[in-house]
């Protein structure tokens, strides 16, 4: 494999931004240094005013294979992934059929190996009775096993208490939850279904989904984490009430971490008037104050993880009525963009984004070798160039066709993704064929 030596960056690692170089060979990140130079047959790349950030790693996206296909795949949406800048993904279970076992993993794995252009793992899901799956699941196999505490797309609610409570108790990986109380759901779905019909307006999505909901599953996710001492993340953090129940300070030595997603700090309730249910999803985007207060948690270390919660659905989806319309935005074709907006409005530091988007998933699930700008480390990395950059339709690469960003400008764009050492995306185009590798987990 040639070598390829980019110089005069502005790398970002580790809390760092520094101005250097950085040289791949065989797949890996070789050297970091400066001043160094080209060797024979090696390409070079000036890299001055740009940069360089070891790739993100998306703790949350539904790929959707296998069975919902039309929706999207691991091959397309891999694709839009390394052209946002995220070489690794972790896929979520509720799938059809959902993964509920070894086997069903095994399977996504396969499927995986040769057409995913990103890195990949997968987690197990939970379910009212697949207990002694999770109970002899190989630690080294999944980043962790999905507990659905509410009810989403996929029939996969853990609601069962005796079940739970043995779940958290047994788990040999970390958990992860989706916070939402169900039952507080049913009734509020209820009151506005009586009024309006099945033609709810889409703005009463987060009056549905409640805050009150989010704060009552966490609290029980986190009560069943500190009885068992089990290494809980909650995913997609969306309001303020919750931010309390965590703690602020570096992921290292937390048991119990959270995560927040890209949408929830690019949206808000206002955003209904005009985006409707493409912007549903659950846990529902909520007020301007929540956004507000997660844009701080992020900063100020009480959010751990940033990720997307990638969720594709197709236009014709989102156009039914409220309550056939499903959840979820495709995002991680922009995510990183989006977030290098917040450094654009001085919200946060390029290395910020970095720790919550790359540093953070590989530390908590125990990522082999990725995630860092670090010599040895497979050369996992992210090119990014100040250039405005205006999403258009005709450029989105998920299956669904679409994003809740069209139309938006970004003041950076992805100027080229490496994946294994090799260039997967060079700023307009995907190139070479698929190099993603299953993720290891070094437990
Ligand atoms: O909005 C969402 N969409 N939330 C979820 O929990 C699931 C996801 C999906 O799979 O569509």
């Amino acid at each position: 494999m040639p070598s390829t030596l980019i110089v005069n960056a502005r790398l970002v690692n580790e809390g760092r931004e520094y101005d250097g170089d950085l040289r791949i060979e065989d797949g890996r990140i070789a050297q970091i240094g400066t001043g160094l130079s080209g060797r024979d047959g090696e390409s070079v790349i000036d890299a001055r005013g740009r940069r360089l950030l070891p790739g993100m790693i998306d703790d949350q996206v539904h790929f959707r294979e296998p069975g919902l296909e039309y929706k999207a795949d691991m091959a397309t949406e891999s694709a839009a992934a390394v052209a946002g800048g995220l070489t690794t993904f972790m896929d979520m279970p509720n799938t059809s059929p959902p993964t509920l076992d070894a086997a069903a993993l095994e399977d996504k794995y396969r499927r995986a190996a040769g057409r995913a252009r990103a890195n990949y793992g997968f987690y197990l899901g939970a379910s009212n009775d697949n207990l002694a799956a999770i109970q002899s699941l190989d630690p080294r196999t999944a980043p962790g096993v999905k507990v659905f505490m509410g009810a989403s797309t996929g029939n996969m609610l853990v609601d069962d208490p005796v079940t739970l409570d043995a779940i958290f108790r047994d788990v040999p990986t970390p958990i992860i939850t989706h916070c939402e109380d169900t039952p507080m759901i049913d009734a509020e779905l209820a009151v506005y279904k009586a009024k309006y019909g099945d033609d709810i307006p889409a703005q009463f999505h987060p009056d549905i989904r409640s805050r009150q909901a989010c704060k009552k599953s966490t609290e029980l996710a986190i009560s069943l984490a500190r009885k068992h001492n089990t290494r809980l993340h909650v995913l997609h953090i969306s309001t303020a009430d919750e931010l309390a129940l965590f703690q602020a300070g570096p992921i290292e030595g937390k048991r119990i971490t959270a995560e927040t997603c890209i949408h929830f700090l690019r949206f808000d309730r206002d955003d209904y008037a005009k985006l409707g249910h493409l912007i549903k999803c659950n846990p529902a985007i909520k007020d301007p104050a929540d956004r507000e207060a997660l844009i701080r948690a992020v900063a100020e270390d009480v959010i751990d993880v940033l990720a997307t919660d990638h969720a594709p659905h197709t236009l014709e989806e989102k156009a039914r009525p409220y309550t056939s319309a499903p959840s979820g935005l495709p995002l991680v074709q922009f995510a990183l963009n989006a977030a290098l907006e917040l450094v654009h409005e001085g919200r946060l530091s390029t290395a910020q984004v970095v720790d919550k988007f790359a540093h953070a998933p590989a530390k908590l699930f125990d990522v082999e070798q990725r995630g860092f700008l670090r010599e040895g480390y497979f050369a996992d990395l992210v090119l990014i160039d100040d250039l405005p950059y205006t999403v258009q339709r005709e450029d989105v690469l998920s299956k669904c066709g679409w994003s809740p960003f069209e139309g938006r400008t970004f003041h950076s764009r992805i100027a080229s993704t490496w994946v294994n050492g090799v260039l997967a995306w060079d700023g307009t185009s995907l190139v070479g064929s698929p190099n993603g590798q299953r993720l290891a987990f070094a437990r």
